[in-house]
This record gives C-alpha cells, sequence and structure tokens, in this order.
C-alpha cells in the first residue's frame, strides 16, 4: 500500500471517532476564552482556573484571560496500576460515587474505560451544591473536538482541569500522556450541566463496556441533547437577550427544578420551573373586551339592543351582547 494512502486511512479512521465541535458548542468556545468570568462560583484553583456560572444552566470551568483549564490525567478506580497508569504517582483505588456504580453492575469506575472528568468537592468546592449532579454527563471541549465524560471523581484539593487516563487519550492522542504526565495548555473547556436528565443511571450508559469507545458511544446522544440544550445563548454578551437574572444564576424563574431549593430567591418549583412565588403557575384572566360603554361590550349580558354598547345587539337566545 502507498504510504499516503495508509496515512489517509489512518487520519479517516481517527476522524470517524472524534466528535466534531457542534456550532453553538464552538461559539460558546469562542465566546468565553477572552476575559475573566463575570460570575464566580469559587476561589481560584492553582491551575488559575475558577468554577464559573457564565455559561447560562452550566457549570464550567474558566482560566485567566484567554485560557480555559489544562489536563491532569487520573487513574483512580478499578485496576488503577493498569496500561497507561502504571507509573501514576497518585493513584487512589476508588473513586468517589463507587458506591452508586456498583448498583450498575461494576465494581467502579475504569480510568481506562470510563471517560470521566474530576470535579471539586467541599471545601474547595462544592458542585452538587451548585446542582452539578454525580455521575452527570459532562462536556470537554478539547483539541478542536467534543468528547463526553461523566462527573465521576471528586477531589477537595483547590486543584482543577483532571480527567481519565481514557478521556486525555481520546483528547490528545499523540501527546504521550501517561499517569505521571498531562496535558499542560490551558486550551480545554469542561462544561457540567444543571438541570434535569443530566445522568444516564444504570440503563442509560454501557457502564460494563470493556473499551473507552464503547462507553463513549453510549453516553453521546444524551451528551449532544445537552449540548444543544445549551442553545447558542452563550451569555457572552452577542446578539441573544440575556438569561433571566436572580442572586442564584442557573435557577431563576424558568429553571428546571425538582424542589423549591432548587430555585434561587423566593422563587418556587411549580411544574417543574422555578416561578414567582404566589403566581402558581396560573396565567391572570383575560382582560374584559372594552367598547365605548364600559360593562356592555360583546359577552356582556342584556334584556334588549338598548343595553348593548354601539352597535351590537342583544342576542336573545342568549342575552348577551354580539
Ligand atoms: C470495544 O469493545 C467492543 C465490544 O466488546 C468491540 O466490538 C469493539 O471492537 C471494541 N473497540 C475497540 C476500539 O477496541
Ligand atoms: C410562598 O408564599 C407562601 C404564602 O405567602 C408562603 O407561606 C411560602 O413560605 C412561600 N414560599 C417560599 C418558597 O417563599
Amino acid at each position: 500500500m502507498h504510504s499516503s494512502t495508509l496515512l489517509t486511512l489512518l487520519a479517516t479512521g481517527t476522524t470517524s471517532l472524534a466528535y466534531t465541535i457542534p456550532a453553538n458548542l464552538q461559539a460558546i468556545y469562542n465566546a468565553h476564552k477572552a476575559g475573566t468570568c463575570s460570575k464566580p462560583l469559587s476561589g481560584t484553583s492553582s491551575s488559575g482556573a475558577v468554577f464559573c456560572a457564565d455559561i447560562p444552566n452550566a457549570i464550567f470551568l474558566k482560566g485567566s484571560n484567554g485560557n480555559y483549564d489544562n489536563m491532569d490525567v487520573d487513574c483512580d478506580g478499578a485496576d488503577d496500576k493498569a496500561g497507561d497508569c502504571s507509573n501514576d504517582p497518585t493513584g487512589y483505588g476508588e473513586t468517589a460515587f463507587k458506591d452508586t456504580v456498583q448498583t450498575y453492575g461494576i465494581s467502579d469506575l475504569n480510568a481506562n474505560i470510563h471517560p470521566y472528568v474530576v470535579v471539586n468537592e467541599p471545601p474547595y468546592f462544592d458542585a452538587e451544591h451548585y446542582g452539578l449532579k454525580p455521575l452527570s454527563v459532562m462536556a470537554v471541549v478539547c483539541n478542536n473536538q467534543v468528547w463526553y465524560g461523566i462527573w465521576g471523581d471528586t477531589n477537595t484539593e483547590p486543584t482543577t482541569g483532571e480527567a481519565s487516563i481514557s478521556l486525555a487519550q481520546l483528547c490528545f492522542p499523540n501527546e504521550g500522556l501517561n499517569g505521571d504526565f498531562g496535558h499542560g495548555t490551558k486550551d480545554v473547556l469542561y462544561i457540567g450541566f444543571l438541570g434535569d436528565n443530566t445522568v444516564p443511571g444504570k440503563t442509560g450508559a454501557k457502564w460494563n463496556a470493556k473499551n473507552v469507545s464503547d462507553f463513549e458511544a453510549s453516553i453521546k446522544a444524551m451528551g449532544d441533547r445537552l449540548v444543544q440544550g445549551l442553545g447558542s445563548n452563550n451569555g457572552g454578551g452577542g446578539t441573544n437577550p440575556p438569561p433571566p437574572t436572580c442572586s442564584w444564576a442557573g435557577h431563576c424563574i424558568g429553571a428546571s427544578c425538582g424542589s423549591d431549593d432548587d430555585c434561587s430567591d423566593d422563587y418556587v418549583c411549580s411544574s417543574g420551573k422555578c416561578a414567582a412565588n404566589g403566581s402558581g403557575g396560573t396565567t391572570p384572566p383575560p382582560p374584559p373586551p372594552t367598547c365605548s360603554w364600559a360593562g356592555h361590550c360583546i359577552g356582556a349580558s342584556c334584556g334588549s339592543d338598548d343595553d348593548c354598547s354601539d352597535d351590537y345587539v342583544c342576542k336573545s337566545a342568549t342575552q348577551n351582547c354580539i
């Protein structure tokens, strides 16, 4: 085989596995790279990033002007010294939501198979408090592609930008990443999704997959839907109207909720959406029809035509002005 043909085949094979970034996500990536986070939810991490609420219905890691975050490699979980994790200096034999994934039929997440993202827990940052759900699908924009991962492990330290070895190698297959060597450039956008239907649960993902491609394929549809749900309203000051604002971003009127606790300020959870208390989700009655003789317009009750305004007549069958 001619070598350029082989190269073409190799390149094609890689391309078919990678996920092209949807236009709205590319717009979001571009819009937030410059500048700094206007709604930070955390202090600055050791890599210079903050958890940021500038994208409606999402939480993402935003670095300083021009940056997102780097990608450190995590090997925790089942088989934590396997493959390119053999030299991991910090390997810890389990992941944070091990008890839950055991109910999904596996002993623990496996960093070589499950593309997971590490998101912080207190004291540095409490992701769950801000509505991110354990084992929810996340999007990672890296190397001009998007890959989906799950929130699969936590970290109490003020360090951010960390993904399992399988996700790191999907992102950067040619950088020789391993348990002791990550991607240093701060160009990786990690997005967690708020709201409902972000967690695949026991049956929504192939937890017992034997390789990362198989697992990725099982969460792609959910990831695509969540990215689509971000819309093109990226909060970047473009032409779109700003999202509703309140003291807890992403939990304002109209946001998805399970209970009143999911809604900012005095808002209540009504039919799955945050709403102002007292409105009860009901629409006010329409204003009465107007005409030159108030109270004698179309629909008003009448005994004769003289009871009806203007040229209206009294319909005898119903005794209403028409
Ligand atoms: C991943 O596993 C599936 C099912 O076992 C198999 O069909 C597929 O060829 C594997 N893919 C890779 C890239 O090894
Ligand atoms: C909503 O209003 C009612 C009646 O004023 C009040 O009892 C209730 O505590 C309010 N709920 C919230 C979440 O503010």
